[in-house]
């Protein structure tokens, strides 16, 4: 099979398309034939060496993907050969069969094309893990999302509007602000030309929002939380600006704030009843129309390294899908 194969861990360039072995699956594995997988910037960080899970060599990249079950491990019944299914394989969807265990493998929902699935996999996953899980956002609450734009800020985007609550985008640009409303926010703040804290305080009548949805770390974190209300709660998804922010706990303290992390691959390792639960909520809203990802471009996979870079320069919006195998 074809496979884009990392090497050992560096620039992103010395990732190559090369011919490799198609696996075989372990009893507790599906393996799937990829259609479509999607980019996300984990996936940049795993090659550079910079990401938590450091697979052995080689190793594709591709965290999430959608496509048919080729074959099925022993103890697998939940899903049979020729099924569309959406699947998580932590890493490896960027090759044209890809092995995932069994507890991260889902039925593709109705009428859901391939590259949709692969586009909402793992970034609509993680945020209503963080929204129905981690916190529970109620109808009117007013939620604020840092990389707005971004693959898991316009799913954010979706799924605060499908709970019934107020989205306040933010993002670094006017372009990417406008592509924020057109995805449903209620208001929007540009983060690097206006007081993010300010900004939080007047859309909400100076009382301050209610969570935070924090991808991008840097300075942008503390900013944000002194924007909350009484009782707000920050959720910590991700550090894209490049830095882990320290927080002052007097922070928290003096409004009862809450700081969550949000860390959906082991969450739903180790909970695969929540994970089926919160896949079957979004083949729900997918099927009620509250929700369809915004896929940004569809590339090959010899196009991946140069999409990796456009990712980390901040030139993305919504997500990229790769087409791996025709449909
Ligand atoms: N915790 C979890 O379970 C989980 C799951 C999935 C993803 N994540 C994390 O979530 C973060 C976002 O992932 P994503 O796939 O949505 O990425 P993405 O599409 O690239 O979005 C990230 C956003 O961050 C902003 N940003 C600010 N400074 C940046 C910088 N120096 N470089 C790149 N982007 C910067 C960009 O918006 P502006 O230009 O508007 O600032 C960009 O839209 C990543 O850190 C990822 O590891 C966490």
């Amino acid at each position: 099979m074809k496979a884009l194969l990392c090497e050992a861990f560096g620039p992103i360039d010395n990732l190559m398309v090369k011919e490799t072995a198609t696996p075989e699956p372990e009893e507790d594995q599906v393996l799937v034939e990829v259609k479509s997988a999607s980019l996300n910037y984990p996936d940049a960080l795993m090659v550079l060496g910079r990401y938590q899970v450091k697979p052995p060599f080689p190793f594709s990249p591709g965290m999430d993907l959608a496509g048919v079950v080729a074959q099925v491990g022993r103890n697998v019944d939940h899903v049979a050969v020729g099924d569309r299914v959406i699947a998580f394989p932590g890493y490896g969807a960027f090759a044209e069969f890809c092995l995932a265990p069994k507890e991260k493998v889902s039925p593709l929902p109705d009428g859901m094309p391939f590259h949709a699935g692969a586009a909402c996999g793992l970034t609509y996953a993680t945020v209503i893990h963080a929204f129905l899980d981690c916190t529970q956002v109620r109808p009117g609450e007013n939620v604020l999302i840092l990389g707005a734009s971004g693959g898991v800020g316009t799913a954010a985007i979706e799924v605060v509007k499908a709970l019934g609550a107020r989205a306040v985008a933010a993002a670094s640009t006017a372009d990417k602000l406008d592509l924020c409303k057109k995805m449903g926010a209620d208001a929007i703040i540009n983060y690097d030309s206006e007081d993010l804290r300010q900004q939080a305080l007047a859309l909400t009548d100076g009382r301050g929002v209610d969570v935070v949805f924090d991808p991008v770390g840097g300075d942008y974190t503390l900013a944000a939380l002194r924007g909350t209300a009484w009782g707000g709660r920050l959720l910590v998804v991700g550090f894209a600006a490049g830095s882990i922010p320290k927080i002052p706990l007097n922070y928290a303290l003096l409004s009862e704030r809450a700081i969550i992390g949000v860390f959906w691959g082991s969450w739903s390792s180790q909970y695969p009843e929540g994970q089926r639960r919160n896949m079957a909520q979004l083949s729900k809203w997918y099927a009620e129309g509250k929700i369809n990802p915004l896929i940004n471009d569809v590339i090959s996979l010899d196009e991946v390294p140069k999409a990796m870079h456009r990712l980390m320069e901040r030139k993305v919006t919504g997500k990229l899908v790769i087409q791996i195998q025709p449909e």
